[in-house]
């Protein structure tokens, strides 16, 4: 007996009772798979009426003079499905002379009227047989033919065998769920009632919190990097920064375009920068405007209204310019100098027209050392390996233009996702004409590079529009289900390291 077919119930909700009951010990359940052909809402209707090309010949054979107005008005929105099919069909055509429908020459002979007697077939059998039943009777081409109209589909069905369990009875006895002290105790009851099993196959309600951006996770990774390579973390808590630190410190002009609007957003309030030390200062424009260190200069006058310009950091050079000013401030102070390898990672803005690859604020990682007489061959090195840490070989490097290092490296990694090269970071030694305000002796240089956090996240992570990574179209609950990137190489070294 089928007893969800013999009570019209609902299969599904058939199978939800008996497992309730299988829980309960109360039935024991067999499963078994069964094939059955289902007939689509689309397919039942035609079973009953014919199929569309079918209707529009009986409308044609019925009428004199039949045209497609006579067409719509008896079958209404059938009839262009049904006039395609059947004209496709030779069943019906159009008669230049007349202008009207007229019965085609395949009329006769058509399999249109095998298909809808199939499909009157399946469908007259599919709610009591299996699928072989029906297919011992419906040819497989009609089959597929119907299927392929989306009126039959075929579909795995998995049905019971009930019996008996050990715990079978009519009415369904409500099981503990907790032993309490008073059935132990007072009343002895825990000896005769019965407990209710622990489903240990239910699967546990899902945890919430917070969880963790994939720019964090690779942030993290990130410093996890440097600091192994002994790198230390530079404060960056500062989102306002002067022009004097962003732009100027660095030995770029004034009239470099990358300080206009279009580029960089400035601040209305507070709109000028204070804290400035004086004597740096005036270094730095006696650098700007007349050279020094060997240097000429760029030859113009220097504004210090200009460079007092409150604006959002363009890039975390800021930091490091700021963090190098301090140490040679020390070597000034003490004459002794110590090398120092340091790094950032925080937000940068700029004033950029918005893309699948450009946002106004994104992240960067940057990084220093600071030694004496390092060269071109230091900064290579030193990027190789931050980068092999990432999980990233096969780096190129293309002379590039920055205003504050000579020379400058852009740095091309190989992606095999993508099977070409992409730019990666932007790197180079700082110029004496940024060194030498800060005071530092004359042969102590600094190798540094940039990359943007965005970047290496998107490969790991597969995303290709940087927004759907970050910023208000990001999909919040996507963070929940984003998996832990972890880059191999680091984990591996990490690994070696704590054997
Ligand atoms: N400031 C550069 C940028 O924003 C990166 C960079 C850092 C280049 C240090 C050279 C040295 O792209």
């Amino acid at each position: 007996m089928v007893v969800s077919q013999e009570n019209n119930w609902e299969h599904n909700e058939v199978v939800g009772a008996l497992r309730s009951l299988e829980a309960l010990e109360m039935v024991a359940l067999e499963s078994k798979d069964i094939e059955r052909w289902k007939v689509s809402e689309e397919g039942r209707e035609y079973a009953r009426n014919g199929l569309p090309e079918i209707q529009v010949l009986n409308v044609v054979r019925s009428t004199d003079g039949c045209t497609s107005e006579t067409l719509n008005d008896k079958l209404g929105a059938l009839a262009k499905i049904g006039m395609g099919a059947a004209m496709k069909a030779g069943l019906v055509r159009m008669d230049k002379a007349s202008n009207t429908i007229v019965v085609g020459d395949n009329a006769k002979s058509d399999s249109s009227y095998s298909l809808s007697d199939a499909l009157a077939t399946v469908s007259s059998l599919a709610e009591k047989e299996s699928a072989d039943v029906i297919e011992a009777k419906v040819s497989k081409s009609m089959l597929d033919d119907l299927k392929k109209r989306k009126l039959v589909n075929k579909v795995k069905i998995v049905y019971y065998i009930v019996s008996r369990g050990v715990q079978f009875s009519t009415e369904i006895q409500k099981s503990e769920t907790t032993l309490t002290v008073d059935m132990v105790q007072k009343s002895n009851l825990w000896k005769s009632v019965s407990f209710k099993k622990y489903n240990l196959n239910a699967l546990g309600a899902d945890i919430t919190g917070g969880s963790l951006h994939p720019l964090m996770k690779v942030r993290t990774e990130i410093r996890n990097i440097l600091m192994n390579m002994g790198f230390e973390e530079m404060p960056t808590n500062r989102y306002m920064e002067s022009s004097f630190w962003n732009f100027d410190s660095l030995f770029q002009p004034q009239q470099h375009p990358a300080r206009d609007a279009h580029d960089t957003f400035f601040i209305e309030s507070p709109a000028q920068a204070n804290e400035i030390p004086s004597d740096y200062l005036e270094r730095v424009k006696a650098m700007h405007e007349v050279g020094g260190a060997g240097s000429i200069g760029w030859r113009y006058d220097w504004s210090e209204e200009e460079s007092r310009k409150n604006i959002l950091r363009t890039h975390t050079t800021a930091v490091s310019a700021r963090v190098l000013y301090e140490i040679g401030q020390e070597y000034k102070k003490t004459g002794s100098f110590r090398p120092r390898k340091c790094f950032s990672i925080d937000r940068v803005f700029r004033n950029e027209s918005l893309d699948a690859t450009h946002l106004a604020e994104f992240h960067q990682v940057e990084g220093f050392v600071v030694d004496y007489g390092l060269n071109l061959g230091n900064l290579i090195g030193e990027i190789k390996e931050f980068f092999r840490r990432m999980g990233m070989e096969q780096l190129s490097f293309k002379p590039a233009y920055n205003p504050y290092t000579e020379p400058s490296m852009e740095i091309f990694a190989f992606h095999p996702g993508l099977g070409k090269r992409i730019e990666i970071g932007n790197s180079g030694i700082f110029r004496p004409e940024m060194l030498a305000p800060m005071g530092f002796p004359e042969n102590v240089s600094v190798i540094a590079w940039g990359l943007s956090v965005e970047r290496p996240t998107m490969i790991k992570y597969g995303i290709s529009n940087i927004r759907d990574l970050f910023g208000h179209k990001m999909d919040v609950t996507s963070l929940k289900y984003s998996p832990l990137c972890w880059f191999n190489e680091s984990r591996d070294e990490d690994m070696v390291a704590n054997e």
